[in-house]
């Protein structure tokens, strides 16, 4: 789902096509763009990929230097071209798209009934023009008050962006809890769900706050807030270059972003870590020493992948810091009136910054006094906004559906936060904390050597394309890894695949094994070694087929298992970022030879901003 806006001097529709482009990755099911000129507006939409508008609109009129465009993931109604945005208003006078969803919906629709409108989709955003007209009518008044008043009625998540064919020279746009930044060019301005379709015009970008309705025109822009207070705008300077969002070579982004983990990984510890002296310095935590040193528990909330990365830093906080952790599902977190006081810290894990569960279960944690600190890969993303410090992942724009840059980074600055909070509480000996910190910076060169395992997974591909299911098994840092390897694998290829901790396999998963079920186990050199040996070998008791990742020249393993794949050896808290890479290259080619759409797997999308 992503918005995209454009007005000044140029053709919008060249721009808004290729902006919708750049947001393909964040996962949608139908696109649409209209645009608006002194003829009025003009508008195409259309059920499936950007590519599909695009051939449809071939050759009709795209005149027009005022436009919007969407890419529609469903939520209220099925994919499909009357659902797919841009909707209008009753008259057809104005035009508007919008992500996130409108809770009160069908009650402002009853009224609308009754008032007389008809409705030609099933969307709750169909809802939402048909009002601002409405009182646009009623009120006498101009788009930006009809907005403002027309949000004050609405309960939910938007970002919207309207055009009126009755002034063809300005666009409203307004945002809450739905991501929107507005870049600043030369007479012109370009929206964005995120900076992707903004940075080849312009890098000086205004990021909307919540509850703020912008007023553009090609040479101004007014901003105020839903309660009708001016606002100064802030133009940011992005740091983004145009290469990171294209594939350099690379047949799908996902590919180019588990090859860029060695550069990823060293950039998220540039600044961040000594290993001469065996220390490291987080800017973003350095505030609340004081809390961190005297915290009672750790609630880590995310989403997803980022949920695996949490699991990740239990193991590290606990163990080098010796602080009680608990990793929550931010939407189970949410909801479930949950214990949390001013003596808790809450550490929110978001690649985007922008997931809707994970931004609500912070503000729940929030009113309640915990300390929120955040781990964010994009820069100015609501999150990092909501939070009171944290620190950036610095993976750069990840592009794939499927996290795997963002991951690895995630688990680094868990790592580096264990660190540093063991360094506070002198619960690790500094000579430890040295040897750790030491080895953590030759990880980067580690993680380069894991990508040479990607002949062993295409052979390993061929074997397990075909399989209907499959299980990932691990123990300890290994547990999470297999966590991931599963998701990896389901996102990606469709076929089903669940991790499960190695021990717990006798309590359910064991039943399903045969000669058919391929059985994915981390089994490197960890202190469960021994353990996870004796878990593959009651596998192949029951002719389960096993893909061991094995530390380099184990010979044992070898014997026992059908394939194995071989990575270096590194400390076990390490294991995570290590084992994590050949997964990935599992994964993606099991896609590829079947077939499937790697970079935008079906159904998924890369930022879940409704819940
Ligand atoms: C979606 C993405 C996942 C991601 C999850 C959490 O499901 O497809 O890759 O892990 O959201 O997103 P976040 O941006 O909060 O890390």
């Amino acid at each position: 789902c992503g918005i995209v806006g454009y007005i000044g001097k140029q053709q919008a529709w060249p721009i808004i096509l290729k902006g919708l482009k750049r947001l393909e990755y964040r996962g949608y099911d139908s696109a649409g763009i209209a645009f608006v000129s002194s003829n009025g507006i003009t508008s195409y939409k259309k059920a499936g990929k950007v590519s599909v508008l695009e051939e449809f609109a071939d050759g009709k009129d795209q005149t027009g230097t005022v436009g919007i465009g969407h890419t529609r993931w469903a939520t209220h109604g099925e994919p499909s071209d009357k659902n797919a945005h841009p909707h209008f208003s009753g008259t057809g006078r104005l035009a508007l798209v919008h992500n996130g969803i409108i809770e009160n919906y069908a009650v402002i629709k009853e009224t609308l009934i009754n008032g007389g409108h008809s409705f030609l989709s099933d969307t709750d955003t169909e809802v939402l023009v048909h009002l601002i007209e409405d009182i646009q009518q009623a009120e006498q008044c101009d788009l930006t008050e009809a907005v403002r008043l027309t949000l004050t009625q609405v309960v939910g998540a938007y970002a919207i962006v309207v055009i009126d064919k009755e002034h063809p020279n300005q666009l409203v746009a307004a945002r809450k809890g739905s991501p929107m930044v507005i870049g600043v060019g030369d007479d012109e301005y370009i929206i964005g769900s995120d900076a992707s379709p903004i940075i080849e015009y312009t890098k000086d970008i205004i990021y909307l706050k919540d509850e703020e309705i912008a007023t553009i025109t090609p040479d101004s822009i007014e901003i105020r807030t839903v309660d009708n207070e001016i606002q100064t705008p802030f133009v940011h300077r992005l740091e983004l270059k145009l290469e990171m969002l294209e594939k350099a070579g690379y047949d799908h982004f996902m590919l180019k972003e588990i090859y860029e983990q060695p550069r990823s990984i060293r950039d998220c510890l540039r600044g961040r870590i000594s290993p001469s002296e065996g220390t490291v310095q987080l800017g973003g935590l350095k505030d609340y020493d004081e809390k961190l040193k005297n915290a009672n528990r750790i609630i880590i909330i995310a989403c997803g992948t980022s949920w695996h990365a949490g699991l990740v830093g239990e193991y590290l906080i606990e163990n080098y810091a010796r602080i009680p952790v608990e990793v929550e599902y931010a939407s189970e977190f949410r909801y479930r009136n949950p214990v949390v006081s001013e003596k808790d810290i809450v550490i929110a894990i978001s690649q985007s910054g922008e997931t809707a569960d994970t931004m609500a279960a912070i503000e729940l944690a929030k009113s309640k006094g915990a300390l929120i600190l955040g781990i964010c890969n994009v820069v100015g993303s609501s999150i990092t906004r909501l939070t009171d410090g944290g620190a950036y992942t610095h993976a750069g724009p990840e592009i794939g559906v499927a996290s795997t840059k963002a991951f690895t980074a995630q688990v680094t600055v868990i790592s580096l936060m264990a660190f540093y909070m063991a360094q506070l509480r002198e619960t690790t000996s500094p000579t430890v904390l040295k040897e750790l910190i030491t080895e953590l910076d030759s990880i980067p060169t580690l993680v380069e050597k894991c990508l040479a395992t990607e002949e062993a997974t295409k052979y390993i591909a061929e074997e397990i394309k075909d399989a209907v299911s499959c299980l990932f098994l691990g123990r300890g840092t290994g547990f999470p890894v297999a966590l991931e390897g599963a998701l990896k694998l389901k996102e990606i290829s469709y076929i089903h695949a669940e991790g499960y901790p190695a021990a717990e396999m006798k309590h359910g998963p064991i039943a399903l094994i045969d000669d058919e079920l391929p059985v994915v186990v981390v089994a490197t050199k960890t202190s469960s070694y021994k353990k996870v040996l004796s878990n593959i070998q009651e596998v192949k008791a029951r002719k389960g087929k096993v893909i061991a990742i094995i530390t380099e020249g184990d010979e044992k393993i070898k014997k026992e298992a059908d394939f194995v794949i071989e990575i270096p050896d590194a400390h076990e808290s390490y294991l995570p970022l290590l084992a994590t890479v050949p997964l990935q290259l599992l994964s993606y080619h099991v896609a590829l030879l079947r077939d499937c759409n790697v970079d935008q797997p079906r159904n998924l999308a890369k930022s879940v901003t409704v819940e």
